[in-house]
């Protein structure tokens, strides 16, 4: 991000990727460290972290597991944060850290073991991400995705105050609605695990980030320079303790069934269709 950039005209992605904000998820890093517990990623397992951001999961991962990651983010400010981290934590030869979209992934079908998504879906079109990702997942793999959702509908006026916080496009799902999305990209036994309420703990995320040097080395910095910084977080920090009980998070975990083997009967049937 140019030094010139103002707060106020930075979106939500170039704000945290400027402040270099190492869990910008609901629940942050402890939640991180819950669900790798229900993940169980294995050392030979390779895997993709989806809108990684400044890495802090990828390069945790490498460190705790030892397995080979690919993370990739649109945003190239969040990916050379990330190379920094993997290179100062010592796992450069574990991770590896590119910019891509989310979209259309520069990886062949079939790829990836486990991919991991922490708060990007919640910004994105559900259908096309979890499309995406399954494509490249191999079979029998299993997707991962730490989202915010909604306890109960959302109405319009905050929905409008919400994309105001953290961008237009900005479309939390209902807990239920998320496993369809998942189901519908072709996903089985999508579950939802480690469900919680996004309780005004929410500071948490505040807490954790106090704690990651990479945030600390320039934020008092970063404010003096920046009186906007402070009202903007103000402002996200503010809406989301006042309706907090329209939000929880949870992890969205599906698997890539084994493909059907052709029989004879599907053969001649997709040679009839053909026909017709
Ligand atoms: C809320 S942040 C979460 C970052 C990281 N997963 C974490 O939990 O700290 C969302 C991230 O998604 C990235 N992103 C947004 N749209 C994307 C896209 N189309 N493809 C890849 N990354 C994207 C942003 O640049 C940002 O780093």
């Amino acid at each position: 991000m140019e030094e010139s950039k103002r707060v106020e005209e930075m979106n939500y992605f170039e704000l945290i990727a400027w402040l270099g904000i190492g869990s910008s998820h609901p629940g942050g890093f402890p939640a991180t460290k819950q669900n790798l517990g229900i993940i169980r990623v294995k050392p030979e397992e390779y895997v993709l972290d989806a809108g990684c951001g400044s890495g802090l999961t990828a390069c945790y991962l490498a460190k705790t597991i030892g397995c080979k990651i690919v993370g990739i983010d649109i945003n190239s400010q969040m990916v050379k944060k990330a190379a920094l981290r993997a290179e100062k934590e010592g796992v450069s030869h574990l991770v590896e850290f590119r910019v891509a979209d989310v979209h259309a992934l520069p990886f062949s079908k079939n790829t990836f073991d486990l991919v991991i998504a922490e708060s990007i879906t919640v910004f994105l079109d559900k259908a096309k991400v979890y499309q995406e990702i399954y494509r490249v997942i191999k079979p029998e793999g299993r997707v991962a995705d730490l989202e915010m959702a909604l306890i109960k509908e959302l109405p319009a006026n905050l929905r409008r105050q919400l994309e105001d916080c953290f961008g237009s496009g900005t479309n939390p799902l209902l807990f239920e609605e998320w496993r369809e999305a998942m189901t519908q990209a072709g996903f089985q036994d999508v579950e939802i695990k480690n469900a919680q309420p996004l309780t005004n703990r929410g500071n948490i995320i505040l807490n954790e980030l106090k704690k990651d040097w990479l945030l600390i080395k320039d934020l008092t910095e970063k404010v003096s320079r920046q009186p906007g910084l402070l009202p903007r977080l103000q402002k996200n920090a503010a809406f989301m303790k006042r309706y907090q009980g329209y939000f929880g998070f949870g992890l969205f975990y599906g698997r890539k069934p084994t493909p059907q083997r052709m029989g004879i009967r599907d053969w001649i049937q997709r040679i009839v269709r053909k026909k017709i």
